[in-house]
Parts: structure tokens; C-alpha cells; sequence
């Protein structure tokens, strides 16, 4: 399972790439404003510290105009993927970028339906929002569930399917059991990640002991 991180907030974006475990990086238009930065050098910036696929969004909500700035935000980096909402346009914009290439995230994702279309659109991600959907007492899960039986059901369909709107380790740990390509999360939930309470009770212990042996692997 790849995972992304889910923020334009580029120090969080430096500290978790270190990890070696950041696939990828999404942002939103919200994002984008809690950040207080200008997209374009954001995204250059995050492009330049992460080597896969960091989605930018357009703000466009027309054919044409989606496609202008698709422009824009493709020549930032290679590893743009442009990021469209999942509209009658933003399909039909999906479909002609990634006929030229382009990675696409097709967004706002809330039905099976919606990521059927997505695909035959050619995206190279399908975002469906668990925790939005949980929100109004939707079963997030489900929807990811339908949308992985769906897509494993036609091997040629390509798109990969990224959960969004990810709010705890559990819906990483039940996205994993799904079998979904890539969860995005936001850096509060990939720390969350590490933590269990035997973990640090256990290395207390162990380093206790060690203490008190007197030993040294490397002479201080
Ligand atoms: O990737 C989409 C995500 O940013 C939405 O998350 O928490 O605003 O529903 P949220």
C-alpha cells in the first residue's frame, strides 16, 4: 500500500519524507489556502522534496479553462498529477489529459458509480472521501470496498484507487484490508501511525536493563 500525505504544509512534507514511507503528496484547494502560499511555488517546492506523485489541483470549474491551468500546473514538475473534480467537465478533461499523458486524480469522489466513470475516463487515481462520507453516516469503508470489487472485475482499468478524507489509523488499517492502492493522510494521522503504548513500555524496559548491564556497543 503506497501512502501520501494529505497537506501543502512543506516542513511536515520534509520531516515525513525522511521516513523513506511518503509515496506521494495531495492537495486541495483548502490546503492550498491553510498553507497562505501561492500554489505554484508550493507545489514546486513539495515536488522538489517528494519524487512521486504530488496532485495539484485546478481551481476551474469549465472544459476549457481546466484545461489551461492543467497546462500551468503540468509544466511545474513531471510529477504533478492534476487533479479534477469529479464533474461531467472535469471527466471530460480527465479523459484528454490522460490520453496526453497526464497523471490525473479525479476528486470528490462519493459513489461506486462516480469511480466507474472515473476509470473509463482513464484516471490514474480515484479519490473516494471515507471520512466525509462517515460524516453523514455513510459507511466510508463500504464505498472503497465496492470501488476495489469493481475495478478488480476489469483488469485493463488502470486507475488506482487512493482513499481520501482519511481521518484515523483505522481507516488506513481497513483501506490495507480492502486492498485499496494508496490511502493520503494527514500528517497527525501518519505519526499516529508509529504509536502503540507497549512499544514505548517495552524500550523503557529494554533500555532500563540495559543501563544497568554497563555496556557499551560503541566505547563512549
Ligand atoms: O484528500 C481530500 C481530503 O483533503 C479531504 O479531507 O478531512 O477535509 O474531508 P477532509
Amino acid at each position: 500500500m503506497k501512502f501520501f500525505i494529505d497537506t501543502a504544509e512543506i516542513s511536515d512534507i520534509r520531516e515525513l519524507a525522511a521516513s523513506g514511507l511518503v509515496d506521494g503528496v495531495t492537495t486541495n484547494p483548502s490546503l492550498i489556502a491553510k498553507s497562505g502560499r501561492k500554489i505554484l511555488d508550493v507545489i514546486a517546492e513539495i515536488c522538489a522534496v517528494v519524487p512521486g506523485p504530488v496532485s495539484a489541483e485546478v481551481a476551474a470549474t469549465e472544459y476549457d479553462q481546466m484545461l489551461r491551468e492543467a497546462a500551468v500546473l503540468r509544466k511545474i514538475a513531471a510529477n504533478v498529477a492534476v487533479k479534477v473534480p469529479l464533474t461531467p467537465d472535469g471527466l471530460r478533461a480527465c479523459k484528454t489529459l490522460s490520453s496526453d499523458g497526464a497523471m490525473v486524480n479525479v476528486t470528490l469522489c462519493f459513489s461506486a458509480a462516480q469511480a466507474l466513470l472515473a476509470a473509463k475516463a482513464g484516471a490514474s487515481f480515484i479519490s473516494p472521501f471515507v471520512g466525509r462520507l462517515d460524516d453523514i453516516g455513510q459507511d466510508g469503508m463500504e464505498l472503497i470496498a465496492d470501488i476495489v470489487e469493481i475495478y478488480r472485475n476489469y483488469p485493463h482499468f488502470k486507475t488506482e484507487v487512493l482513499v481520501a478524507s482519511v481521518r484515523s489509523p483505522m481507516h488506513v488499517i481497513t483501506a490495507a484490508k480492502i486492498g485499496a492502492d494508496v490511502a493520503t493522510v494527514p500528517p497527525s494521522v501518519l505519526r499516529g501511525l508509529y504509536k502503540h503504548p507497549l512499544t514505548d513500555k517495552g524500550l523503557a524496559a529494554f533500555l532500563a536493563d540495559w543501563k544497568g548491564t554497563g555496556q557499551h556497543i560503541i566505547a563512549p
